[in-house]
């Protein structure tokens, strides 16, 4: 983990309230892992205070990186008007980040909802060559379906579900799991998205037993393990709690309390 600035390369929009932003840091593409994340001060002044968490999205090349956003508020509102050229302090990359599933015969499915489909990608860009993945990407509507052509270009199978159906399966991507033809010991599942989506796919995952590794947002403060204002309720013969931030963001989904 590393405090630095880094430069912007390229901030475009991509979607109606997604941006994509590229950097430029041979240190950071080196030491990240996906489903890890960066903290990042999206201003110079003091407003907002506290920095915002980001999963890193994709690997260019040796120096370059991009995170994948969507524009919910403040910080974000901030990160969009930023220019190619700036420098911002990142801290990262933090958590713990996905495991490739050992067995070679696995195949990963990747479900991703909206801006949780970001550090899916750069898993998929880890992963293509050694396991099989299918990727279900699921949006309330076709503007909030990101990616399909990246993940297509890696050779991996993408199936869409819109809850308007105005684009692909008509419903939840919760369905695409469902439906999938499987052989329920060889799936391997990986999901980011929106808590109902996770928790959805959670319990999927176990009444079905298979594998399944959830990326988890929280709010954040210090994102280093100090503030303990990510923890999440895991199970344990007490009530236990683990840190969004430090032992996440990536849990096994039958790990966490889903109340
Ligand atoms: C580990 C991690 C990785 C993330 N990766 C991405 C990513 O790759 N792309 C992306 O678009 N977003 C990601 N997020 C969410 C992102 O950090 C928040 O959307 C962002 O911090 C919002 O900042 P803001 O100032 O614009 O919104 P605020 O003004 O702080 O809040 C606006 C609204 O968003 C909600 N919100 C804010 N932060 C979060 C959060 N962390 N979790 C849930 N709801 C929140 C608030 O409740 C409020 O309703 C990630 C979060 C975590 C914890
Ligand atoms: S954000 Fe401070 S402990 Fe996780």
């Amino acid at each position: 983990m590393l405090q630095t600035k880094i430069k912007i390369l390229a901030n475009e929009k991509i979607a109606p309230e997604y941006y994509k932003m590229a950097f430029e840091s041979a240190m950071i593409v080196k030491l990240a892992t996906p489903g890890q994340f960066l903290h990042i001060k999206v201003s110079n002044g003091s407003e907002p205070l506290l920095r915002r968490p980001f999963g890193l999205h994709s690997i260019k090349n040796m120096d370059g990186f991009e995170i994948l956003y969507r524009v919910v508020g403040k910080g974000t509102a901030l990160l969009s008007e930023k220019k190619a050229g700036e420098e911002l302090d990142v801290l990262g990359p933090l958590g713990n980040g996905f495991n490739i599933p050992a067995a070679e015969k696995e195949t990963m499915v990747l479900i991703g909802g909206g801006a949780g489909i970001a550090p899916l990608f750069f898993l998929a860009q880890k992963a293509h060559n050694l396991r099989q993945i299918i990727v279900l990407i699921g949006g309330k509507t076709k503007d909030q379906i990101l990616c399909e052509e990246e993940f297509k270009k890696l050779g991996v199978e993408v199936k869409i579900a819109t809850e308007d159906g105005s684009y692909g399966h008509k419903g939840l991507v919760s369905d695409l799991l469902n439906a999938l033809p499987h052989t329920q010991e060889r799936l391997s599942i990986f999901a980011c998205g929106p808590l109902l989506m996770e928790k959805e796919i959670a319990k999927f995952s176990c009444e079905h037993n298979l594998p399944c590794q959830v990326s988890l947002e929280s709010r954040m403060a210090c994102g280093v393990g100090a503030c303990l204002g990510c923890t999440v309720k895991v199970k344990g013969e007490s009530p236990t709690y683990k840190r969004v931030c430090v032992e996440g963001p990536v849990f096994e989904a039958k790990e966490i309390v889903w109340e």
